[in-house]
């Protein structure tokens, strides 16, 4: 089943909850959160206190995308602060690290994901599928939404797709970053199944049909 996942960085946050809301009904799965420390990427964007906010009015599920640094240290509380699936980056820690958090957020009973930044190859993933929910490909170096799609990250895709048919066929592949209606159906056809949108979900005229396309 292909899902879409709108990012609500390109929402108004003044209008959050009525942003919030409104993504259910037009067709959307997830919410997806960008929780960014302005150290690991240089931005800054929302944290521990406004994850719990919308975890409170939000119909579904939350998709938190930690770009912080060493994110072992927060993994625990951005479970009980509401995120669904919680995935943080293959590059903000050691591989210790890494596994222990992992394990950390399906202990909470949440879903972990994995995210890899354009630079990292396929093989950073490997030694992590069977440990994860979700494996999140970066078409963006991370930080800031409305960016240009990178589309020579469809073979690392395509590789992360057949891998995981072997090893873990149940785990969701996620690509965000520069995703619209023509760059969602390369993602679908070199094996994306979660689709993160941001500015062309919030930019989209009407979203439903925007949903409807990305999904088609
Ligand atoms: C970028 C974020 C993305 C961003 C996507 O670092 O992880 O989720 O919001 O925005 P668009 O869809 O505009 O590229
Ligand atoms: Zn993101």
């Amino acid at each position: 089943m292909i899902k879409v996942a709108p990012s609500i960085l390109s929402a108004d946050f003044v209008n959050l909850e009525r942003d919030i809301r409104a993504l259910g009904p037009a067709g959307a799965d997830y919410v997806h959160v960008d929780v960014m420390d302005g150290l690991f990427v240089p931005n800054l964007t929302i944290g521990l206190p406004v994850v719990k906010a919308i975890s409170r009015i939000s119909p579904l599920p939350l998709d938190v995308h930690l770009m912080i640094d060493r994110p072992l240290r927060y993994a625990e509380r951005f479970c009980e602060a509401g995120a669904d699936v919680l995935t943080l980056h293959v590059e903000a820690d050691t591989p210790e690290h890494t596994r222990e958090a992992l394990e950390t957020i399906r202990a909470c009973g949440k879903k972990a994901g994995l995210s890899l930044k354009p630079g990292t190859p396929a093989e950073a993933a490997l030694p992590y599928l069977e440990l994860c929910d979700l494996i999140l490909v970066m078409t963006v170096e991370p930080g800031f939404g409305g960016q240009k799609f990178m589309a020579d990250m469809m073979p690392k895709l395509k590789t992360l797709r057949r891998w995981l048919d072997e090893k873990n066929p149940v785990c969701e592949l996620e690509v965000d970053g520069g995703v619209n209606a023509e760059t969602a159906r390369i993602c679908r056809e070199n094996g994306a199944n979660v689709l993160v949108a941001g500015s062309a979900w919030f930019k989209a005229p009407d979203p439903a049909a925007f949903a409807a396309a990305v999904k088609a």
